[in-house]
């Protein structure tokens, strides 16, 4: 019979809630999808902004084994990690000489898993060119393994639509992280890559994009930029996405979750 790779991929974590959806709900989907690989976005996971070590290492003891990134991924505390590890990643895309990197490949149970991230342009900063720099690293990665996942963190829907059908073919999957809400369109490119404008997220139901309601409106009120604080109560949710590749690297199947408790 022939050899399925499974690959869950879950939405932007943002902060104590969100891990605390990942630790509830996870091993139940480990259970369910028997993932032999499982990815996040954590640029929210620590606080609502960016990550440290130990939410790093707390989400790794769920059964995380590579985490993506962001525009948030960015705080100098965190910057010797980022530099240090193989399993946190920042978007590939930023200008030489910025700390960590824009891509991996993660080996278990002697399958190898290349994950790039990237993020868009369009109603955000003017980056390096994600398609291009998405290109040129998926053939590099090709030369090692034919499975690759692209987490495209974007605010446009048309700007990440472009990008997986540009790597349509190249690549296993591009999946979509930023905007915290999950998409309906997750389905197989016409070349056999998995799409999903975007995954969502694992956080607060009752929120802004997994933060306080009250703080997000008045900022939307007085224009004056602030912090917000993640909502921590209510009930949770957990998004994503689960895939299943062939041998030779095309998603066979793609599927999005979403959970409430
Ligand atoms: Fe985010
Ligand atoms: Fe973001």
């Amino acid at each position: 019979m022939e050899k399925k790779i499974k690959v869950l991929f879950l939405g932007d974590i943002v902060g104590s809630a969100g891990r605390k959806a990942v630790k509830e709900l996870l091993p139940e989907l480990l259970k369910k999808y028997k993932p032999d690989f499982v990815a996040a976005n954590g640029e929210n996971a620590a606080g609502g902004y960016g990550l440290t070590e130990k939410v790093v290492e707390e989400l790794f003891s769920y059964g995380i084994d590579v985490l993506t990134s962001g525009n948030h991924i960015w705080k100098k505390e965190f910057y010797p990690y980022l530099n240090k590890s193989e399993r946190v990643i920042r978007p590939a895309n930023y200008g030489e000489g910025a700390p960590g990197k824009g891509w991996t490949i993660y080996t278990k149970k002697n399958l190898k898993l290349g994950i790039i991230n990237l993020e868009g342009r369009v109603f955000m900063r003017p980056l390096i060119n994600p398609f291009l720099v998405g290109k040129k690293l998926a053939l590099e990665i090709k030369k090692e393994t034919p499975f690759i996942l692209v987490d495209f963190h974007a605010e446009a829907t048309s700007e990440k639509i472009a990008l997986g059908y540009f790597l349509d073919g190249l690549v296993s999957a591009v999946i979509g992280t930023h905007t915290h809400v999950q998409t309906s369109d997750a389905r197989i490119l016409p070349q056999n890559t998995g799409y999903i404008t975007d995954v969502g997220m694992c956080g607060a139901v009752e929120s802004i994009i997994g933060m306080k309601i009250d703080q997000a409106i008045e900022m939307y009120l007085n224009m004056v930029p602030r912090k917000l604080e993640v909502e921590k109560t209510g009930k949770l949710k957990l998004e994503g996405v689960f895939l299943e590749l062939n041998e030779t690297g095309k998603a066979s199947f793609i599927e999005n979750f979403r959970f409430i408790f």
